[in-house]
């Protein structure tokens, strides 16, 4: 710094403008520091604004409500045929742990295992992460059952629950990069009964939307919760809305595959919170789609009434099951067909 003699007076004077300098840049930087992200505002700053304000994070630790999202996991493994050379009229896609060979068996040989249906091709595609643990064999054997069946691909950030939006966020990059000439996708729970014939015949229905289109059982007014003991607890820093907007409950969600997109063109723009479905209504509204309730809320259940007649089953698009046997069961029950 230049300095320059002065007298005494100028001297305090100058103290004194140099502490309210300094005072109120810590009182800019407390402000920003406690400025929500919110929903509506831009989660980042823009990276132009001034020269000290930080770009998108890329691999530091995200916190407890965010995910490490950083747009530049890739796919480790992709043996799968769907949309490189075939076009499905809807794809399965199914998240799920890379240790459930059980489910992804039992999804094979039910719902995940029908190509054509009323005319269209079907086909399912399993999504995993890396694995945890301390099993060293679990990546030889999923590469092994991805050579067997060619229905699995795996992205390279670390799978678990907290991860999910990750994993859905990977899964839409899949879906943009590839499919984008396929019409419709379901994202399922592996614990979850789909009745393929019933949902291909809701979207062949002349009156589905073909775009910005996105079915499920939608949460209207999902609170945002307060309460630190609650699994799904976040604080008012990282969310200043009482609501989220309106999400399709994660378990089971239709889309029009020009949505995957146009999805990743807003996210950069919304810091990823580890809440899968709630993350995708932030998006959602940012880009002015509004979900859609099913026409029957008979089509999607979270809690249904076990156990189900096949009358009952005849009216279901997707449910949530109990067990693996329990969806083998109500699988039988739906090929046997209708009789109300
Ligand atoms: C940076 O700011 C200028 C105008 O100030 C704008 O034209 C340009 O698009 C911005 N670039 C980025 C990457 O935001
Ligand atoms: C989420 O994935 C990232 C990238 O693989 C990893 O660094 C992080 O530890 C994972 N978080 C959890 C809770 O598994």
């Amino acid at each position: 710094m230049l300095h320059i003699p002065m007298d005494s007076r100028s001297h305090l004077k100058n103290i004194f403008i140099c502490v309210l300098v300094a005072l109120t840049v810590v009182i800019i930087y407390l402000v920003n520091e406690n400025t929500p992200d919110g929903m509506y505002g831009p989660a980042y700053k823009k990276s132009n604004t001034t020269a000290s304000s930080p770009p998108e994070p890329k691999w530091e630790d995200p916190g407890p409500y965010h995910v490490a999202y950083p747009r530049n996991y890739r796919f480790i493994m992709d043996n799968s045929p769907t949309c490189k050379t075939t076009t499905p009229f809807l794809i399965l896609m199914v998240p799920i742990a890379p240790t459930n060979l059980e489910g992804r068996d039992t999804i094979r040989r039910t719902w995940g295992g029908k190509k054509m249906v009323l005319g269209q091709l079907v086909e399912t595609v399993f999504i995993v992460g890396l694995p945890g643990g301390v099993d060293v064999n679990q990546q030889a054997r999923l590469k092994q059952e991805s050579e067997q069946y060619r229905d699995l691909i795996q992205s390279n950030f670390q799978d678990s629950y907290r991860n999910l939006t990750i994993k859905t966020m990977v899964m839409l990059e899949w879906l943009a990069q590839h499919c984008s000439k396929a019409s419709f996708v379901i994202k399922i729970d592996s614990d979850m009964l789909l009745h393929v014939d019933n949902l291909v015949a809701l979207l062949l229905d002349p009156k589905t939307p073909k775009e910005n289109y996105m079915l499920g059982l939608i949460w209207w007014h999902s609170p945002v919760l307060r309460n630190p003991f609650n699994k799904f607890y976040m604080p008012r820093h990282v969310i200043a809305e009482p609501e989220y907007p309106p999400y399709p409950l994660g378990m089971a969600y239709v889309m029009s595959l020009d949505l995957p997109k146009k999805i990743l063109s807003i996210s950069p723009q919304i810091k990823p919170i580890y809440i899968e479905d709630a993350y995708l209504g932030m998006c959602l509204k940012r880009l002015g789609v509004f979900p859609t309730d099913p026409p029957d809320q008979r089509m999607f259940q979270v809690v249904p009434q076990h156990p189900m007649s096949r009358c009952d089953l005849s009216k279901v698009v997707a449910m949530t099951t109990t067990s693996m046997s329990q969806m083998q069961i109500y699988w039988q029950k739906i090929v046997q067909g209708v009789h109300c």
